[in-house]
């Protein structure tokens, strides 16, 4: 099998979103490929863009400024693409209970925008999108494989279930080359920093390098599943080549169980400051509550070669290491 560089070198690549978390993780691994990359993103500013994010490679990417649900713009924009990740997106899924209808303008419609714009100008593009585990609701058997019943407990996860849908459409009826992932909780350098509504690990550790308390709602024996991000930039680098993958979901995850107190023991552990209280439920979360969640990998494993490497508390070091150094830029 070809190896990424052979297959990304001198592509031309398009990350919607391009600006925040996972777009500039993605990007920084697509710069080591050689690839030709273009941002786009409509820095809004409830959300994960950051100039920052691009420090050491702002001069081998294209920054692009404009909205995913601007058709004329996405008309253009994915023309000559051979690559398309689609992560912009309305990130909080608790916002979306409040505001539904701008979810599903962004998540839904947005989507839809980058699609007819393919159907329309690039056929040959492979596009990869973005979901989540809350897709699923509440679990009702574990590992979650991903026959499990989708059932959303917010207008988030129902609009990233027709994303997708839209998605495996435009593969099946189109014949677009499309991949849908569901991905778990992923956390990293290069996340928003400023509030909790999304990225719980690299909240914490915002709070212990405070010194402040974190609130952990119940016992903290709920448990998560959580991914680094390098590993998820990996398994979506891997999707894109493989033709198997193409009208294919995937659940992305590392697979491993953690409750909730341990994550938060190890983050006040390796920051080496911060302390734990457990708190009642909130009302707002209670509502949302998924359950124990960990996903079954091995549809993903077993069509491609991806294997996540970086365990847990690795993880949380690299991610502290790296906001301990840039912490002007995200606090
Ligand atoms: N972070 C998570 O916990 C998580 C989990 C599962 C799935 N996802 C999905 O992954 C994708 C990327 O999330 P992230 O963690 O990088 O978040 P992020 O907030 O860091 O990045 C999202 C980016 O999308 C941009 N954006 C938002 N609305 C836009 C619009 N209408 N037009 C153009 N750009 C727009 C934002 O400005 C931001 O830069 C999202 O679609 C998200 O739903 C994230």
């Amino acid at each position: 099998m070809s190896s990424l560089k052979d297959v990304y070198e001198k592509k031309e690549v398009l990350i919607t979103g391009g600006l925040g978390f996972l777009g500039t993780n993605l990007a920084h691994r697509l710069v080591d490929l050689g690839a030709k990359i273009t941002l786009t993103d409509a820095v809004l500013p409830q959300y994960g863009a950051n100039q920052f994010n691009l420090d050491g490679i702002r001069d081998k990417v294209e920054i692009n400024v404009n909205d995913i649900r601007d058709k004329s713009a996405m008309n253009q924009l994915v023309r000559d693409k051979d690559f398309i990740f689609h992560f912009a997106g309305q990130v909080a899924h608790n916002d979306s209970l409040e505001d539904p209808f701008l979810d599903l303008e962004i998540n839904c419609s947005g989507t839809l925008t980058l699609l007819e714009a393919c159907r329309k100008y690039n056929h040959g593009a492979k596009l990869l999108f973005s979901g989540s585990r809350l897709q699923y609701g509440k679990t009702e058997r574990l590992p979650v494989e991903e026959n499990h019943p989708l059932r959303p407990k917010s207008p988030y996860g129902v609009h990233k279930t027709a994303a997708e849908e839209y998605f495996i459409y435009y593969n099946r009826e189109v014949g677009l080359r499309t991949t849908c992932f569901r991905i778990t909780n992923p956390y990293g350098p290069r996340s928003q920093m400023k509030h909790s509504k999304y990225g719980i690990i690299n909240w914490f550790i915002r709070q212990a390098m405070d010194g402040n308390t974190i609130e952990v709602f119940g016992e903290g024996k709920q448990k998560r599943d959580y991914i680094y991000v390098d590993d998820l930039v990996e398994a979506f680098l891997l999707a894109g080549i493989d033709g198997k993958t193409d009208g294919e979901v995937f659940n992305v995850g590392s697979g491993v169980p953690t409750e909730f107190k341990e994550m938060t023991e190890s983050i006040v552990s390796i920051v080496g400051n911060g302390n734990i209280k457990y708190v009642e439920w909130p009302e707002n979360y209670k509502n949302i509550e998924t359950g124990d969640f960990y996903a079954d990998i091995s549809k993903i494993k077993s069509v491609t070669s991806w294997n996540p490497g970086i365990d847990l508390l690795d993880g949380i070091k690299r991610t502290f290491q790296f906001y301990e150094k840039n912490r002007d830029h995200y606090w």
